[in-house]
């Protein structure tokens, strides 16, 4: 069965990366979780998309130049809705542990283009170690260089190149990096590649697939999971197939 994958948690129902839309996430039947991962200025990894927290706390400043004391203080629930209000921006620890109290998996995209976080990659799994779901997690980037980085340090955890231009056989590219699975944009999913990837033993999750038709055309093609920000209606449509 493909995972259903909550892009950011349920984030067409919550304010994106927080605790709330990861609950919320599970309540509607995802069985993996996709959240992003930055770094703040004392070396702890928060659940954040951008390498701002301006657009979801309204306080301007980077992740990287903030503690994580001063981080913790800002709200971000409320720019979604006033119902959030209190939502702060959850640790890494934090989801796992709700990862493994709930037995799902973790997608883990590590948010290092713009920002070069010092040693971000071996924070991360070692976390991933701490709470054992090294078999649980799919480290992934659109930083290529950092995904090797993430198959030297720890080879038993499964990568997944994101990537939004229409690569050459992927399948290919993915095992000169021994990435396991591709996470493309939604636009370059092709069935015919889908199945010669999977024949090669790399996976497809593409992202961020919202309208039940264009899920329809992903699970047609065959792919191994879906990054989407309503996993509701995907579990719908997945049930019909059982
Ligand atoms: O991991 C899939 C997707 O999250 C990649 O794009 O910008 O939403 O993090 P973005
Ligand atoms: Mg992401």
């Amino acid at each position: 069965m493909p995972v259903n994958f909550a892009h950011r948690g349920a984030s067409g129902y919550c304010p994106e990366n927080t605790m709330a839309a990861f609950t919320k996430a599970l309540e509607l039947g995802a069985t993996g979780i996709e959240t992003d991962v930055q770094m703040t200025a004392d070396g702890r990894l928060v659940l954040i998309h951008d390498e701002s927290v301006r657009r979801t706390t309204g306080f301007d400043a980077l992740v990287k130049d903030l503690t994580f004391e001063e981080l913790r203080k800002l709200d971000a629930g409320v720019w979604f809705s006033e119902e959030f209000a209190g939502e702060t921006i959850p640790s890494l620890e934090e989801l796992l542990a709700l990862a493994k109290s709930a037995n799902i998996i973790v997608n883990i995209e590590l948010k290092n283009g713009l920002i070069p976080y010092p040693d971000l990659e071996r924070k991360v799994i070692e976390t991933v170690r701490a709470y054992g779901l090294s078999d649980q997690v799919v480290l992934s980037s659109f930083n290529h260089y950092s995904l090797a980085v993430c198959k030297q340090l720890a080879p038993d955890i499964d990568t997944g190149i994101l990537y939004m231009e229409g690569l050459y056989r992927p399948w290919d590219y993915a095992a000169t990096l021994g990435a396991n699975a591709l996470h493309p944009i939604k636009y370059a999913v092709l069935k015919e590649w889908v199945l010669e990837a999977a024949a090669a033993g790399i996976a497809c999750n593409p992202f961020t697939v919202n309208a039940p038709d264009e899920m329809k055309r992903m699970l047609e093609a065959g792919v191994s999971g879906i990054i989407t920000d309503y996993p509701d209606r995907l579990a719908a449509l997945l049930k019909t197939l059982t």
